[in-house]
């Protein structure tokens, strides 16, 4: 987007790096953050656990501000997986509900709820993806008055399709069924207002578009969700006065902040904050202008070469995410590795290729990827 922010991310200086989709890599400003705490803690450590608890406060504040949700709807978690298991986890089933999903979701946003189908009899609907497309008529078809859920990336992992979530959440909601997102494609590419959406629960982690460092989930809880989902994986952190430790017969916090069990990563929230402290001081309806003008920019390049565009690039369904797959049959790995030679990062996914780039890419770096591509 501009020097000052390219500067930051040290991966620049060496490949293209258009990956992150899989992992960003984190900016300067938060690896010396969390290099920080560490010497912090070498000399004062317990000491300092004031100043790490209020670094993971700040943090839930930039989050709920570029999630449009108050703090306490937030909780820091271990990853996505975990998320989306403590939703299915806690709640309440019956057999003969169903769950509404795509078929091609990454597969943290599956597991749970197959765990659901195969325990309580429960039945998984999934909608199958069309030319690299949801179809959203189709998977709204699927929800039926038994439909207990609807869960759906904003953005898909191995399409980069993004969906319209408030048409999602109004079916769901006509159905009385909980709507449940994953974040982790779509958060630092673009803001989201999560009440406004009618999403029910989110979750996500750290390392992908937010570049921070791996090793921190988040979950979000609508004050509707909340009172729906027990919490099931529970600790000292859980209850209402976590420093009373004689009370043994408290409640959970009555939100989201039920979902912080124990004690956290406190060198990865310094880095988190600095990553989160970038991204909204570069405005993310900034970073995602520029990251549609980046991706626009990379598909009319790839005409030129042997390479058809799987990914909708159609007003409301693109993405920061073009998949393209090669007509003359050459494999995905084939051509990650290639790339990789000439110090340009993909992903192979499925039958595809994924290029993701981010804030700190510019047009040269597509230039690169474009010359390397057979
Ligand atoms: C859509 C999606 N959800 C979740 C994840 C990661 O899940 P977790 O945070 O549990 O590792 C990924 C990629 O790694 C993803 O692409």
């Amino acid at each position: 987007m501009n020097p000052t922010i390219r500067s930051q991310f040290a991966t620049t200086e060496t490949y293209a790096y258009l990956n992150s989709a899989a992992v960003a890599p984190p900016p300067k400003a938060a690896i010396d953050a969390v290099l920080f705490q560490l010497e912090d803690a070498a000399v004062y450590a317990g000491l300092r656990f004031g100043a790490w608890v209020d670094t993971k406060k700040r943090c839930r504040s930039l989050m709920a501000q570029i999630l449009g949700c108050r703090d306490e709807q937030l909780a820091f978690i271990r990853n996505t997986s975990d998320g989306f298991a403590s939703i299915a986890n806690g709640l309440e089933w019956k057999a003969g509900q169903n769950i509404v999903s795509f078929a091609d979701e990454f597969p943290a946003n599956f597991y749970a709820w197959r765990n659901v189908r195969d325990r309580q009899g429960v039945e998984l609907r999934l909608a199958p993806e069309r030319d690299g497309r949801i179809d959203l008529d189709e998977l709204i078809s699927l929800i039926d008055a038994d439909t207990r859920l609807v869960a759906i990336s904003s953005v898909q992992f191995a399409s980069g399709f993004r969906s319209d979530l408030a048409r999602i959440a109004e079916a769901a909601h006509k159905a009385d069924a909980l709507f449940c997102v994953d974040l982790i494609q779509g958060l630092g590419a673009h803001a989201y207002d999560l009440p406004g959406l009618g999403v029910d629960a989110a979750c996500g982690a750290s390392h992908k578009w937010l570049c921070a460092p791996e090793g921190i989930g988040y979950i979000y809880l609508s004050d509707r969700a909340r009172e729906l989902i027990t919490p099931t994986l529970v600790g000292w952190v859980s209850v209402e006065d976590a420093w009373d430790f004689a009370d043994r017969e408290q409640n959970y916090k009555p939100n989201a902040l039920a979902w912080e069990t124990g004690t956290g990563p406190s060198a990865l929230f310094y880095g988190l904050e600095a990553s989160l402290k970038l991204l909204i001081e570069a405005d993310l309806k900034k970073v995602e202008a520029y990251l549609d003008e980046l991706s626009e920019y990379l598909c009319e390049r790839i005409a030129s070469k042997d390479y058809e565009i799987l990914s909708s690039r159609k007003e409301g369904e693109r993405s920061a995410i073009v998949c393209v797959r090669h007509k003359g049959g050459l494999t995905p790995n084939e051509i990650a590795d290639r790339l990789e030679q000439e110090k340009v990062l993909v992903s192979p996914r499925l039958d595809r290729i994924r290029i993701a780039p981010h804030f700190f890419n510019n047009k040269e770096d597509i230039d690169r990827l474009i010359d390397a591509l057979i």
